[in-house]
């Protein structure tokens, strides 16, 4: 377990959109760990109690739904968090849509345009309330999940690695239009990490093929193995903290050396 106890995030108001599984609710982990006061938000109500359960162990921190393509639902999301909590500081936007690996041709209108429904447009709704939220109360800090495929092509993921792209770019103009104003917005872009997005995906296989699988993408990444959650975490919590302070508009690749 990482100990990111060092930040300076104690008492700050942090929301995580996408923190009910995976790399989110390893970083509301993480930011409970350090001190901050957390809301967390998805879609899936039992796994947002779920969620809220294990957090309210360790610190102040609770769920609220939320669909991240709906703004409407964004914007409640928002005034939730700041009438709960007085203020916003720390935004960290980790939804995704599940698309199905499909070749180019063969990919669905329906599931090019729910990708990027969620990971373009979902992000756009997140940030926007956020910024509007972080004006207000004097400034703040906003990581966006990427992807190291949001930094390369992905054979059999082109609408997805596409959305991916797109969230490094509303990552750096935005970072470039606020930080004047308080906001300091970045990126982070992990490679591939053990989380139940990877389980849905791999749920299909037998033991003997997931375990071939698994030793394939090892083999492809120069440390040896998949990110754990929260080793990403990690990343997000430092560039939301104060101490990465002159870090602006930066897409932090967090990939075990598989882009190097
Ligand atoms: N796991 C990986 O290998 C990997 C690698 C690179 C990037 N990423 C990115 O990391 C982020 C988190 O992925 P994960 O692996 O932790 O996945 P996950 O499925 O475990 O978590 C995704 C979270 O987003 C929520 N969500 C999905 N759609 C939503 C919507 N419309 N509105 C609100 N919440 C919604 C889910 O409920 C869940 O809490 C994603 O953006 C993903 O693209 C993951």
């Amino acid at each position: 377990m990482i100990d990111n106890r060092q930040y300076s995030l104690h008492n700050k108001v942090a929301l995580i959109i996408g923190g009910t599984t995976g790399i989110g609710l390893a970083s509301a982990k993480a930011f409970v760990a350090c001190g901050a006061r957390v809301v967390v938000a998805a879609r899936n109500l039992g796994r947002g109690a779920e969620a809220e359960l294990q957090l309210r162990a360790f610190g102040d921190a609770v769920f609220h739904p939320c669909d991240v393509n709906d703004p409407s639902s964004v914007a409640e999301l928002v005034a939730f968090s700041v009438n709960r909590f007085g203020q916003l500081d720390c935004a960290v936007n980790s939804a995704a849509y599940d698309s199905k690996p499909a070749t180019f041709h063969e990919m669905s209108n329906e599931d090019a345009g729910n990708t990027i429904s969620t990971d373009v447009m979902g992000i756009f709704n997140c940030m926007k309330y956020q910024i509007e939220a972080m004006l207000h109360s004097g400034g703040g800090t906003i990581v966006n999940v990427s992807s190291v495929n949001g930094l390369s092509g992905v054979p059999g993921a082109a609408m997805y690695s596409a959305g991916k792209h797109a969230v490094i770019g509303l990552t750096r103009s935005a970072a470039k239009e606020y930080i004047g104003r308080g906001i300091r917005i970045n990126a982070v872009c992990p490679g591939a990490t053990e989380t139940p997005r990877r389980e849905r995906r791999t749920a299909h296989y037998s033991d003997d093929q997931l375990l071939a699988h698994k030793e394939q993408l090892a083999q492809a990444i120069p440390i040896g193995r998949l990110a754990r959650a929260e080793e990403i975490a990690s990343a997000i919590l430092w560039l939301s903290s104060p101490e990465s302070s002159y870090v602006v508009g930066h897409s932090l690749v967090v990939d075990g050396g598989l882009l190097a």
